[in-house]
C-alpha cells in the first residue's frame, strides 16, 4: 500500500529520531504473533526509534524523562503515574502509517506520486527571525517552538547569539563587534550566522520539521545570504517573521531583561545598559526592516508589531506558516493566573471505571466546596499582589493607602473565567462559584479522551477482555486509538484542544480550567513543555490544583494538594 511504503521511507528518513507521527491503529497491533516477548522497564514506546533486531539495555530506559526545557521554572516535581512505571514494548507498534499532521484532523492520507512534489514543499519550514535586538524574538521563538512541538511538529529553535559566544569568546564583543561599518566584524558575523544555517539544516534533513534561525537578521544583504543558501534545499520552505516594537515602555523592560541574559551577567548593570544602548543604536544604523524586495520575490513575511498587536502578512502560503501566523497573532503578556485542575472525585473514580458521566461521591463534593473558597482566596493574593507591584512604581514617600485599596479592589473585580468540561462531574466542581464573580463556561472540547468500546469499564476489565487493545496502548500510549465509536487517541485530544491553547493564549483575564486526566495532561503539557514521552505518563493526581503563571522568561508553576481532613490546601 502506498502509505505503507510512505512509512517506511519516513521512518529511513528519520533514522534514530524519537519523534514521527503514527496515528492509526494498523491491523498488526492487534495480531497475537507480534505481543510483547517481554516486559520491558521504558518510560514510554513510543514508535520507531528501536532498530529490528538490536537488543535492548533493560537497566537503562529508552527515553529517560528530560527535565522540562526553558518555560519550566519548576520542573522537579514531574513524575509517571504510577501505573505508567512499567510499559510493554510491542515490536509491532512501529508497524504503524503516518502522514504527518498537514491537515487537521487527518488521519489517513494516500498520496499519488503526481501531489507527492507539492506535499514535500510544505513538508519543511525554516522561519528566518528579523529584528532589532530587544525586540522579544526569543521570547516569540521559544513560545512558537512549544506550541508546534505540542502540536507534534518537531520544531528546533538555532540561536546564532549562542553560537556567537562560543565561536567569538576570545574576542571582544562590546558595541563595536556589531558596528556595521567594521568590515572584519561583519564578515565574522555573517559566517556565523550562515554555519548557523547550515546545522540547522542538516536537522531538518535528519528529520526536524520547523527550524528557527533566531538573530536579527536586520539587513537586506544578511537576508538575501540566508534565502540563497535555502534555495538549494527545494523541500525547504521559509517564513520571513519581523518583531517590531515601538512601545518605549516595553523596550525599556526588555532592555532591562538583557542585563540578565548571557551577555552580560554579572557585569556592572550600569556599564552593561550603556554598552547594549550602543550595540542596539549600531544595529540601529544599518537596519533594513523587511519590505520591497521580499514582495519584489514573492516570499512570504509576516510583521509583527507590539508582540501581535498589529500584524502585516504577506503571501503566507502552506499550513505549517499560516499556524505559525495565527498563533503569534493571539498572545498577549497580561499578568494573570492560570487554574488547572481535574473534577473533584467522582462515583465512576471510585469504581475505577474510566470514560463515563458519572456524578460526584460525597468526597468530591467536599472538594468542590474547598475548590471556590480556595481559588477566591488565590484570586485575592493575586490582586494584593499586583496592587502592591502597582504602589512601588509611585515615587518614594508618595504611596497612598487609600488608593492601593482601590487598586486592590479593581483586581480583585477584574474578570475570572471557569472553563469546564460538558461532562457531569467536571460541571458539579463549578456549582459551588459564585456566578456573579465568575463566568462559567462549559465546553465540550474539554470532555475526557472517548475510550470507544472500553467507555465504562475497569483497566483491568479491558486487560481481561481486549488484551491485544490493552497492551497496544500500554507500549504506544499517545498514538493509540481506542476502537470504536468516538474513540480517541491522544493525538486526537490534542487537535480538538488547539483553540483552547490559542484562546488561552490569546486571552487577557485569569481563569480556572476543571477538566479530565487526559485533557489535563495534555494541556500542561503544553504550559510545561513536556516532551511527548512524558505527557501521557505524567501523574495528575485529582484534587490537585496547579496555579500557572505565564512569564516573560518561562512559565511559573504552583500546586496545591487537597487535604480532606482539615477541609484545606497545601502547596507540595
Ligand atoms: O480514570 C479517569 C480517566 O479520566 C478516564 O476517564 C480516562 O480514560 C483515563 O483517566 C485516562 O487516563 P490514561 O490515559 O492514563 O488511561
Amino acid at each position: 500500500m502506498s502509505f505503507a511504503a510512505d512509512n517506511e521511507n519516513m521512518n529511513k528518513l528519520h533514522g534514530e529520531r524519537r519523534k514521527t507521527l503514527p496515528v492509526v491503529k494498523v491491523e498488526q497491533d492487534l495480531d497475537e504473533e507480534h505481543l510483547p516477548k517481554r516486559v520491558l522497564p521504558i518510560l514510554a514506546a513510543p514508535y520507531s526509534p528501536i532498530p529490528e533486531g538490536d537488543e535492548l539495555n533493560i537497566d537503562e530506559p529508552i527515553f529517560p524523562l528530560e527535565p522540562a526545557t526553558e518555560s519550566t521554572v519548576v520542573p522537579s516535581w514531574l513524575q509517571l503515574a504510577p501505573e505508567d512505571n512499567v510499559i510493554n514494548y510491542t515490536p509491532s507498534t512501529r508497524v504503524r502509517h503516518s502522514v504527518g499532521l498537514d491537515v487537521p484532523g487527518a488521519v489517513h492520507t494516500i498520496t499519488t506520486p503526481k501531489f507527492r512534489t507539492d506535499r514535500q514543499l510544505d513538508s519543511k519550514l525554516v522561519v528566518i527571525m528579523v529584528g532589532l535586538p530587544a525586540r522579544g524574538k526569543s521570547y516569540l521563538v521559544k513560545k512558537l517552538r512549544r506550541y508546534l512541538n505540542w502540536l507534534q511538529y518537531e520544531t528546533k529553535v538555532f540561536n546564532v547569539g549562542n553560537m556567537r559566544r562560543v565561536v567569538e569568546n576570545s574576542q571582544d564583543q562590546s558595541a563595536s563587534f556589531f558596528d556595521p561599518n567594521n568590515q572584519d566584524m561583519k564578515r565574522i558575523r555573517d559566517e556565523i550566522a550562515l554555519s548557523v544555517l547550515e546545522q540547522l539544516i542538516g536537522w531538518l534533513k535528519e528529520g526536524g520539521r520547523v527550524a528557527i534561525h533566531d538573530a536579527t537578521n536586520s539587513t537586506l544583504a544578511r537576508r538575501k545570504l540566508l534565502i540563497d543558501r535555502l534555495e538549494r534545499e527545494p523541500e525547504i520552505r521559509v517564513l520571513l517573521i519581523e518583531s517590531v516594537c515601538t512601545d518605549q515602555a516595553m523596550l525599556e523592560r526588555n532592555f532591562c531583561l538583557k542585563l540578565s541574559g548571557p551577555d552580560y551577567k554579572n557585569k556592572d548593570p550600569v556599564k552593561a545598559l550603556a554598552d547594549f544602548r550602543s550595540r542596539v543604536a549600531n544595529y540601529e544604523k544599518a537596519y533594513q526592516p523587511i519590505g520591497d524586495w521580499e514582495e519584489e520575490n514573492d516570499i512570504q513575511f509576516c510583521k509583527l508589531i507590539n508582540v501581535g498587536k498589529k500584524v502585516i502578512a504577506y503571501n503566507i502560503s502552506g499550513y505549517l506558516s499560516g499556524q505559525c501566523i495565527f498563533y503569534l497573532m493571539n498572545f498577549n503578556l497580561n499578568e494573570r493566573q492560570i487554574f488547572v485542575t481535574r473534577h473533584g472525585e467522582s462515583e465512576d473514580n471510585i469504581t475505577g471505571r474510566i470514560g463515563g458521566d458519572a456524578p460526584l461521591s460525597d468526597k468530591g463534593k467536599k472538594f468542590a466546596k474547598a475548590l471556590a473558597k480556595f481559588v477566591q482566596s488565590q484570586r485575592i493574593k493575586f490582586a494584593c499582589e499586583l496592587a502592591s507591584k502597582e504602589s512601588e512604581l509611585e515615587p518614594e514617600g508618595q504611596q497612598d493607602f487609600a488608593k492601593a485599596l482601590q487598586t486592590t479592589a479593581k483586581f480583585c473585580n477584574s474578570p475570572f473565567t471557569i472553563w469546564t468540561s460538558m461532562l457531569q462531574r467536571s460541571m458539579q466542581t463549578a456549582e459551588y462559584f459564585d456566578p456573579d464573580d465568575y463566568d462559567i463556561k462549559h465546553i465540550r472540547f474539554l470532555n475526557e479522551i472517548n475510550s470507544g468500546i472500553c467507555e465504562g469499564m475497569t483497566y483491568q476489565e479491558i486487560q481481561q477482555t481486549h488484551p491485544s487493545e490493552y497492551r497496544s496502548r500500554q507500549a504506544n500510549k499517545l498514538f493509540y486509538r481506542y476502537p470504536g465509536m468516538g474513540g480517541e487517541s491522544y493525538i486526537d485530544v490534542i487537535h480538538r484542544l488547539q483553540p483552547m491553547i490559542v484562546e488561552l493564549e490569546r486571552m487577557t483575564q485569569s481563569c480556572l480550567i476543571i477538566t479530565h486526566r487526559v485533557v489535563m495532561r495534555i494541556l500542561l503539557g503544553y504550559l510545561l513543555d513536556w516532551t511527548r514521552e512524558e505527557m501521557p505518563h505524567m501523574m495528575v493526581p485529582i484534587h490537585t490544583v496547579y496555579e500557572l503563571r505565564p512569564k516573560p522568561y518561562g512559565t511559573e508553576l504552583k500546586k496545591w494538594q487537597y487535604i480532606e481532613e482539615t477541609d484545606s490546601f497545601i502547596e507540595f
